[in-house]
């Protein structure tokens, strides 16, 4: 046995898939997902910088969780900052924060995502959308662990570890001129390739019965179970959409068959590329447009029937108005546990009736300023409270003219 195994199995101990998936419901036990979860061992307790690559939909985000969550940092907050969804101009002064007048519209000066993941972990989605501009400044974090805000003229001093992830080839990118080549050496110390599902078809069943499981229990459905012959069929799927699209075909086929057995014959109408795969299957049902139009109405009636019931309550809260103070909307995100927990138990007062007489826009106006004020004006976390996109958030800003 050469030395260098003996060191190995020393320092890192066999990697458990039945931990990935209880402790952060990363479901694989594919050869090629259990030699992810050994990377995660072996990388997360370090500060060495992590690029995961993989098409959309694969678990990227999850496994930045997971190696967050390994790590010594996992005590506070994962700080994930989307590169693709944040208008280009005000990236790097969300990233760096801005001081005082800065630019027109500075009206104070901000902390950006680096300053307050502090301590923690940053995850950079999306980072062949980053500016070229923008990636010099992340290199000078890299390399001497320091920036300056924008309009600032002192440098800051931060202990980040960095977690980056794309759906594009960034060496091609890197050809192209697109992405600057010292940042990609940096990025790549560790890289994860996280393979499409196509790839691993050992992990459909479980996922399919882990993501029915969750679905079920959430909206208090008895689900009969899937048949041998649709397990089958969903493994012989190309699946382009990855874990994600299974998951959705997962749970529109419990909606919309009412949770009765999902049997063979059923399946081929929730997969739209049915035709494009495999010739030697039995079935051939297309979609029809009525049932893909008739998924679309349920999904929507799904949302707005939750949409509904956060209406009454805020419609509840304002006309009869507790006399205490109550606390602010457990946000559904679990990416701010830690720090920003502080935040989740302060209180907002809701016995102002400070809405009333107030039109719909003023109203969705103060409604966005009062919660970017109560997160610190984190965008991400306020447009998860808010149940908005952060690209609708950024829209409203500008077209409120919000001072964040
Ligand atoms: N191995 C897995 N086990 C359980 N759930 C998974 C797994 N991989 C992905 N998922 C689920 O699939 C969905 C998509 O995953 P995720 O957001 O991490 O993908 P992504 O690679 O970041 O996609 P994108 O490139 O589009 O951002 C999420 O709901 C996630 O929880
Ligand atoms: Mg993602």
């Amino acid at each position: 046995m050469a030395i260098s195994e003996i060191k190995y199995k020393e320092i890192a101990p066999p990697p458990r898939w039945t931990e990935f998936r209880s402790e952060f419901g990363v479901i694989g036990r594919s050869e090629k997902m259990r030699q992810i979860f050994e990377t995660i061992e072996q990388v997360a307790p370090t500060d060495i910088p992590v690029l995961i690559y993989g098409e959309s939909g694969t678990g990227k985000e999850l496994i930045a969780h997971a190696i967050h969550a390994k790590s010594r940092r996992k005590a506070r907050p994962l700080v994930i900052v989307n590169c693709g969804a944040i208008p280009e101009g005000i990236l790097e002064s969300e990233l760096f924060g801005h001081e005082r007048g800065a630019f027109t519209g500075a009206i104070a000066a901000r902390k950006g995502y680096f300053e307050m993941a502090d301590g923690s972990t940053v995850f950079l989605d999306e980072i062949a959308e980053m500016p070229l501009g923008t990636q010099v400044k992340l290199l000078r974090v890299l390399e001497g662990r320091e920036f300056m805000k924008v309009g600032g003229t002192e440098s800051i001093q931060v202990d980040v570890r960095l977690i980056a992830a794309t759906n594009k080839e960034l060496e091609r990118e890197v050809q192209k001129g697109n992405f600057r080549e010292d940042l990609y050496y940096r990025l790549n110390a560790v890289s994860i390739r996280v393979p499409p599902l196509r790839e691993r078809k050992e992990d459909i069943r479980e996922l399919v019965n882990h993501f029915a499981a969750n679905f079920c229990k959430a909206n208090h459905i008895e689900f009969e179970g899937f048949t041998e012959g649709a397990y089958r069929l969903l493994e012989d799927y190309p699946w382009p959409g990855n874990v994600r699209e299974l998951k959705n075909v997962t749970e529109s086929m419990i909606v919309l068959e009412k949770g009765g057995k999902i049997t063979e014959g059923i399946v081929p109408k929730y997969l739209s590329k049915f035709f494009e795969m495999d010739r030697h299957l039995p079935v051939r049902v297309p979609r029809t447009s009525e049932e893909a139009d008739r998924e679309l109405i349920y999904r929507a009636l799904i949302d707005l029937k939750a949409e509904i019931g956060q209406l009454r309550e805020l419609i509840f809260q304002r006309v009869f108005p507790p006399k205490r103070l109550k606390p602010w909307p457990a946000e559904e995100s679990e990416v701010y546990t830690g720090v920003l927990q502080a935040d989740e138990k302060n209180t907002y007062p809701v016995e102002d009736n400070s809405f009333e007489g107030m039109s719909l826009e003023d109203m969705e106006k103060e409604l966005i300023r009062r919660t970017l004020e109560k997160v610190g004006g984190n965008k991400r976390k306020a447009a998860s409270i808010l149940k908005i996109s952060e690209r609708t958030l950024y829209r409203k800003i500008k077209e409120y003219n919000l001072p964040f």
